[in-house]
C-alpha cells in the first residue's frame, strides 16, 4: 500500500467494454450473425430501433481508442471476443480474419503496457447456434469450450486473465424469463436451463485452460446484488434470502464446490419440475476451479414479500425517498459494495477478487466549453473506489477495479440513449471527448490512490 488511501502494489486499473456495444462492422471481415444482430431486427425489441450495427466503430478505431486507454493513465483493459467473428458458425471453420483482429488488438496493448482482460462471453451467441438451440442446449456448452481452447491456444501465450461467462443471471433471466434480452424468450425452465449450461460451459473451459498447463487464470464475472430485507418482519427476510438465493447464490456456490444451494433447488423444483438438466457430475465440472471472482455491481436490492408475484412471491422494494440514483433510477448505495465484498471472503475463502463492472448512467453531454461535466460520475467512481478501498483494508483481496464503461456505448435493449462511459462519443461523428470523471480517474489511477475529486482541469477533445 502507498499510504491511507493508496491501493496495494500491482492494482490492475482499467475499463471495460464488450464486443456488441462497442465494435460496430457487424459484416466485416467474415463476421457471423449474433442473436443480438437478430433481436435488434425485431420490432419493438429496442429502444428506439437502435442496433449495434455501428456502436462505436471500435472494431476500426481501436488503435485511437487505445490512445484514450493511455489518456486514462489505465494499464488493464477488458473486452469480449465475439465469438461470430472468430466462428461466424459458432462451431464450423475458424475465421482467420477474426483472430488476426484480437491478434493486433492484444500486441498492442501489451506493447503500451496494458494487461488485456479478456471475456469470451458477453451475449453474442453465434445466431447458427442459437438455431441449435442456443444455450438451451447441452451442445452448446462443448462448443463453447472448443471456442474457448482455440482462443486459449491463439492468445494464452499473452493473455493471463480470462473471463468465461459474463452475468450468468442476466443471461438467463433477461434472455430467457423477461425476453427482454436476446433471444427473447420467456421461459423459466428455459432460464434454468440456461444458466445451467452457461455454468456447465464455464467449467469446460476451465478443464481446457488446466489442460494446457498455462499461466491463464479464469473466472466468472457475475452480476451480484446484496440483498436487504425491506423490514425485519419474516417474509422480508426470506424474501431477501431467497432473492439471494436467485441472484448470487446460484451461481457463486457451484462455482465454489457448494453445489446448488439447496433452498433455491426447491424454489425452482415448485415451478419447473426436476432440475433434469442438472447431471451426474455436472457440479464437479463447474466446480473445475475458478481463479478469481469477477464482480460486476451497480446496486442492491430490498426486497419485500408480495404474495403472487412472479417468480417467486416477492418483488425489490421501491427506493426510499432519499436515496440518491442515476439518471435511470438505480439506487447509489456504495456502501453495500463493501459489504459484498466482505461476504465473498467470508462465505467462499480467500480468492481473488476483480471488480470486472461498476459504473452509472448519468446522460451529461458536451457543455458550450466542449466539455463533459459530469461532476456526478466523478462522485459516484470516488465513492465505489472508496467502498472498494475499505473492503482491501479489511484484507479482501481485490487486484483490480474495471470501470463500465471506457466509452458510452450501446446499452443492449435500451439503445444508445443511457451513457456509462467516461469518454463521452458523439454518434454520428464518432467523436469522443473525454469525460471530468475519465480526467479524476486518470489521476486515481496514475497515483495508485484515491485523491479527491476536486476540479477538473480543462477537458481536451480526444
Ligand atoms: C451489465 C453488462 C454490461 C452493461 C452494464 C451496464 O449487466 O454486463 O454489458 O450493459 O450492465
Amino acid at each position: 500500500m502507498s499510504g491511507g488511501l493508496g491501493f496495494p502494489e500491482g492494482f490492475l486499473w482499467g475499463a471495460s467494454t464488450s464486443a456488441y456495444q462497442v465494435e460496430g462492422a457487424v459484416d466485416a471481415d467474415g463476421r457471423g450473425e449474433s442473436i443480438w444482430d437478430r433481436f435488434c431486427r425485431r420490432p419493438g425489441a429496442v429502444e428506439g430501433g437502435d442496433t449495434g450495427e455501428t456502436a462505436c466503430d471500435h472494431y476500426r478505431r481501436w488503435r485511437s481508442d487505445l490512445d484514450l486507454l493511455g489518456e486514462l493513465n489505465l494499464n488493464a483493459y477488458r473486452f469480449s471476443l465475439a465469438w461470430p467473428r472468430l466462428f461466424p458458425d459458432g462451431d464450423g471453420p475458424a475465421n482467420r480474419a477474426g483472430f488476426d483482429h484480437y491478434d493486433r488488438l492484444i500486441d498492442e496493448l501489451l506493447a503500451r503496457g496494458v494487461t488485456p482482460l479478456v471475456t469470451l462471453y458477453h451475449w453474442d451467441l453465434p445466431q447458427a447456434l442459437q438455431d441449435r438451440g442456443g444455450w438451451r442446449s447441452r451442445a452448446v456448452a462443448d462448443c463453447f469450450a472448443r471456442y474457448a481452447d482455440a482462443c486459449f491456444a491463439a492468445y494464452g501465450d499473452r493473455v493471463r486473465h480470462w473471463v468465461t461467462i459474463n452475468e450468468p443471471w442476466i443471461v438467463g433471466v433477461l434472455g430467457h424469463l423477461l425476453g427482454l434480452h436476446a433471444p427473447g424468450e420467456k421461459d423459466l425452465r428455459a432460464a434454468v436451463t440456461v444458466m445451467h449450461h452457461l455454468l456447465l460451459a464455464h467449467g469446460r473451459a476451465v478443464q481446457a485452460l488446466r489442460a494446457r498447463r498455462g499461466e491463464g487464470r479464469a473466472g466468472v464475472a457475475f452480476s451480484l446484488f446484496p440483498n436487504y430485507p425491506a423490514s425485519d418482519a419474516p417474509a422480508d427476510r426470506e424474501a431477501s434470502w431467497g432473492s439471494d438465493g436467485y441472484v448470487n447464490r446460484w451461481f457463486l456456490d457451484p462455482v465454489h464446490g457448494r453445489g446448488y444451494p439447496a433452498d433455491m433447488r426447491r424454489r425452482y423444483e415448485r415451478r419447473i419440475g426436476p432440475l433434469d438438466m442438472v447431471r451426474g457430475g455436472d457440479t464437479d465440472i463447474i466446480a473445475a476451479g475458478s481463479d478469481f471472482i469477477g464482480v460486476n455491481f451497480y446496486t442492491s436490492r430490498v426486497m419485500r414479500a408480495a404474495p403472487g408475484a412472479e417468480p417467486f412471491g416477492w418483488e425489490v422494494a421501491p427506493t426510499e425517498t432519499g436515496t440518491p440514483v442515476t439518471d435511470t433510477g438505480w439506487a447509489i448505495v456504495p456502501q453495500t459494495l463493501t459489504d459484498l465484498l466482505l461476504r465473498l471472503r467470508a462465505d467462499y475463502g480467500d480468492i481473488d477478487v476483480y471488480i470486472t463492472e461498476n459504473g452509472a448512467v448519468y446522460s451529461d453531454g458536451p457543455g458550450a466549453d466542449g466539455a463533459v461535466h459530469d461532476e456526478r460520475r466523478t462522485r459516484f467512481l470516488h465513492e465505489h473506489l472508496a467502498a472498494a478501498h475499505r473492503a482491501i483494508d479489511a484484507g479482501v483481496p481485490v487486484r483490480g477495479y474495471f470501470h463500465w464503461s471506457l466509452l458510452d456505448n450501446f446499452e443492449w435493449a435500451m439503445g444508445y440513449a443511457p451513457r456509462f462511459g467516461l469518454v463521452h462519443v458523439d454518434y454520428p461523428s464518432q467523436r469522443r471527448i473525454v469525460k471530468d470523471s475519465g480526467r479524476h480517474y486518470a489521476r486515481v489511477a496514475a497515483a495508485n490512490a484515491l485523491t479527491p475529486p476536486g476540479p477538473a482541469p480543462r477537458s481536451r477533445d480526444a
